[in-house]
C-alpha cells in the first residue's frame, strides 16, 4: 500500500466511520461479507466486461475481493488500483495472496473524491458498494473521471431503496420497533442507500461529464452459506441495528430482544445450506467522451 496521501476533509465523516469500529467489522467479517456479496460482485464483473490487459480502477475497493477478481480477468499485463479511504479494510486486502497470471494491484489509501490519480491512464474505474458515501458525488465522479482514458468506461452497483431489501430493512425495522424511530435524515446523505435513485445518479453521472449513462434495477438473491443465528449475528452487527441501538442508547437486553425479532424475521428465507436473501440492486453503466 501506498503511504497515505494527503486527504482534506470533505469527506472525514467517512473517513473516521470507515477506520473506526465500523470499518473493524468489515475486517472481522470479511469472509462472511465476501459470501453473501459473492453474486454481486459476480454480476457486476460479467457486466463489465474486462478484458485482457486493460488498466481499472476500483474504488471503494474494501478488503479487496472485486479487485482480485478484476485482476484476475484483466491478465498479467493489466493493473488494477484498489483505493480506498479505510486503512483498515486496504491493510486486511494487502493479506490476501495474488494469483501469480493475475495483473497487478496497487492498494491506495486515498479519498475517491480528491485523489490526484494519474489522467487519463485508465480504462475502467469499477465499484462493488464504494461510490455512496462521498459528499459530493459530482465532484467525486468528475475528480476519479479525469484518471479515465477517453471512452474509459465506468461500471458499478449500489443499493436499491431499502423496502427492497430485507437484509437493511428487517433489522432497522425491528430496531426501531424495539427502541422507537431515529430523527429521518437526508435519504440521498452518504451511506448506503444514498444511490438508491436511478434517475439521480444517471444525473449525477451526466453532470460529472459521463456519456451513454445506463442504470438499471435488478433483483438478485444474496446467498449466505451458514446458519439461521450466524446470519441474524452478522446483520446485526454489518447494518443498521447498531446505528439504531446506539442513537437510541439501546440496552444489551434490548439488543438480545431484537436478535430475537430478526432471526423468527428471516426463518422464511432459510434454504438447504444457508439462506437466500432477496435483493434489488441498481447497475449503471457510463463512459468518458
Ligand atoms: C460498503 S464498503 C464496500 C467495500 C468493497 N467494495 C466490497 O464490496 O466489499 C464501502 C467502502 O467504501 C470506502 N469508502 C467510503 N468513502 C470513500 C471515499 N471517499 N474514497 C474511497 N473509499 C471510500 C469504505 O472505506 C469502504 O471500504
Amino acid at each position: 500500500m501506498s503511504s497515505p496521501t494527503q486527504k482534506n476533509d470533505s469527506n472525514a465523516m467517512e473517513d473516521s466511520y470507515w477506520n473506526s469500529a465500523a470499518g473493524q467489522k468489515w475486517v472481522d467479517f470479511q469472509d462472511e461479507m465476501d459470501s453473501l456479496l459473492e453474486t454481486v460482485k459476480d454480476q457486476l464483473l460479467a457486466k463489465t466486461n474486462i478484458e485482457i490487459g486493460e488498466h481499472i480502477l476500483d474504488i471503494g475497493c474494501g478488503t479487496g475481493a472485486t479487485t482480485r477478481d478484476a485482476a484476475a480477468l484483466a491478465g498479467a499485463g493489466g493493473s488494477v488500483i484498489g483505493a480506498d479511504i479505510s486503512g483498515l479494510l486496504l491493510e486486511c486486502a494487502q493479506q490476501v495472496a495474488i494469483d501469480q497470471n493475475a495483473a497487478s494491484i496497487e492498494y491506495l489509501l486515498v479519498d475517491g473524491q480528491t485523489h490526484d490519480f494519474t489522467e487519463n491512464s485508465l480504462d475502467v474505474l469499477i465499484s462493488r458498494f464504494g461510490v455512496m458515501f462521498f459528499n459530493d458525488p459530482v465532484a467525486a465522479f468528475t475528480n476519479m473521471t479525469r484518471a479515465l482514458k477517453p471512452g474509459g468506461r465506468v461500471s458499478f452497483v449500489s443499493w436499491s431503496y431499502m423496502n427492497e431489501n430485507p437484509w437493511f430493512r428487517i433489522p432497522r425495522d425491528v430496531a426501531i420497533d424495539r427502541l422507537g424511530a431515529v430523527a429521518p435524515g437526508d435519504p440521498h446523505a452518504p451511506g448506503p442507500m444514498a444511490f438508491a435513485d436511478l434517475d439521480r445518479v444517471s444525473g449525477i453521472l451526466s453532470d460529472a461529464g459521463l456519456r451513454d449513462v445506463v442504470a438499471s434495477s435488478e433483483k438478485i438473491d444474496l446467498f449466505y452459506r451458514g446458519t439461521l443465528d450466524a446470519a441474524t449475528y452478522l446483520a446485526c452487527n454489518v447494518g443498521p441495528v447498531m446505528r439504531v441501538v446506539k442513537e437510541l442508547g439501546g440496552s444489551p437486553d434490548d439488543v438480545k430482544a431484537i436478535s430475537e425479532k430478526i432471526t423468527s424475521e428471516m426463518q422464511n428465507f432459510v434454504v438447504p445450506g444457508g439462506l437466500s436473501i432477496p435483493a434489488s440492486l441498481n447497475f449503471f453503466s457510463a463512459r468518458k467522451g
